[in-house]
């Protein structure tokens, strides 16, 4: 059925990162969906992890850009460049997509006619055939879930740009939530909170290293502490400071209290029969985000829900492409179950 295909790949393009599956190699490609220009000349400087090192250090003529924005494509042409370069890598050679089948998430709640587009733009760019398939699902699968099975599931995917709340069951989405606040979201509080309280600008890769070793989504943890360095809004001047992890915990407490309001908003779309499988199953949580330190503790004791993360929530979703590839009839949609959007029970802010 795939001899059709030279190249069978399952991309999960994310606002923050880029994951490629490759069928019977794995996981080939996980870097930053990031992208550097040249503004005076167009030219593609840099992409992926080269791209991100340039941030906050890049001459005015330098443009470095995420070309999604909240899960969504928002620059078509820089994208495409972006894979474009990433195939390159992995092929070493530029063929890009020719002849090859490629799976590709998008994020759920989005309209069929939007999926479209995002197929008809990868097969525009050489691939034989293109399928958008919604993330929680693909992530579903990646971190092992029996997704044909006729119980409910509930998956929290907390990326950079989004967090998606779905139910899954028989393989399809019954309810979604989606909002779109995520890991950037909390990067860039973490600064607002740094200029308030200290009058220090402190630049993305520093918020972010914030977040990741002192962030906590719970109260009960040792206290930790960070030194960090960032410009004097006063005097101009570099200047350090120590930041305790009680700090980060009230600045990543609001987001906390929207994505515990998405998951109760989720539930209580679900039929009855489904929400009493969430509480026996639990939540999977996967997505960066899981590995914010304590939040599946303060979920479970927000919600009264057991909560597992995944094995590898930064990758499983890429992992959950992988597997679609192998079970794939080329004429079926994919688990993806083909409902018109009005069917759905989706809400997005
Ligand atoms: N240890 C950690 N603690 C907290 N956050 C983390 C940690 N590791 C990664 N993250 C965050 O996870 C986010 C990236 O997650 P992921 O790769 O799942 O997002 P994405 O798939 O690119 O985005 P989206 O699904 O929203 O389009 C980043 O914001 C990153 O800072
Ligand atoms: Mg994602």
């Amino acid at each position: 059925m795939f001899k059709q295909f030279d190249k069978l790949y399952g991309i999960d393009l994310g606002t923050s990162n880029t994951v490629i599956f490759e069928k019977g190699k794995g996981i080939v490609l996980n870097e930053p969906s990031v992208v550097a220009f040249n503004l005076q000349t167009g030219e593609l400087l840099a992409a992926g992890t080269e791209a991100q090192a340039m941030i906050g250090r890049a001459p005015a003529h330098v443009e470095i850009t995420y070309p999604l924005i909240n899960g969504v494509i928002a620059n078509f042409d820089k994208t495409s460049i972006m894979l474009k370069y990433f195939i390159k890598k992995i092929q070493g050679r530029s063929s890009f997509l020719r002849s090859s089948q490629i799976y590709i998430t998008v994020p759920c709640g989005i309209t069929n006619v939007q999926k479209r587009a995002i197929e008809e733009t990868i097969v525009h760019k050489g691939a034989k055939k293109a399928i958008a398939v919604e993330e929680p699902l693909a992530a579903a699968l990646g971190a092992g879930l029996m997704l044909e099975e006729p119980i409910g599931h509930l998956v929290l995917d907390i990326g950079g740009g989004t967090c998606q709340v779905a139910v899954l069951s028989l393989g399809g989405i019954v309810a979604s939530h989606t909002i779109n606040q995520g890991g950037l979201s909390i990067d860039r509080d973490i600064m607002d909170y740094v200029k308030r309280q200290y009058n220090l600008e402190i630049g993305e890769r520093t918020a972010e290293q914030i977040k990741m070793e002192i962030g906590t989504a719970s109260t009960s943890t040792e206290e930790r502490t960070l030194d960090i360095r960032g410009r004097d809004l006063v005097d101009g001047l570099p200047r350090s400071i120590r930041l305790v992890s009680s700090e980060i915990y009230t600045v990543v407490n609001e987001f906390l209290g929207s994505l515990i309001e998405a998951i109760r908003a989720t539930l209580e779309l679900c039929p009855p029969e489904l929400a009493g499988d969430v509480m026996e199953q639990g939540i999977l949580l996967c997505g960066g985000g899981a590995l914010l330190e304590g939040i599946d503790e303060r979920i479970r004791a927000e919600t009264g829900v057991a909560v597992h993360i995944a094995d590898q929530p930064l990758i499983c979703t890429a992992l959950g492409t992988g597997q679609m590839l192998g079970v794939y009839k080329s004429k079926s949609r994919p688990l993806t179950h083909e409902r018109e959007p009005e069917e759905k029970i989706a809400v997005s802010q």
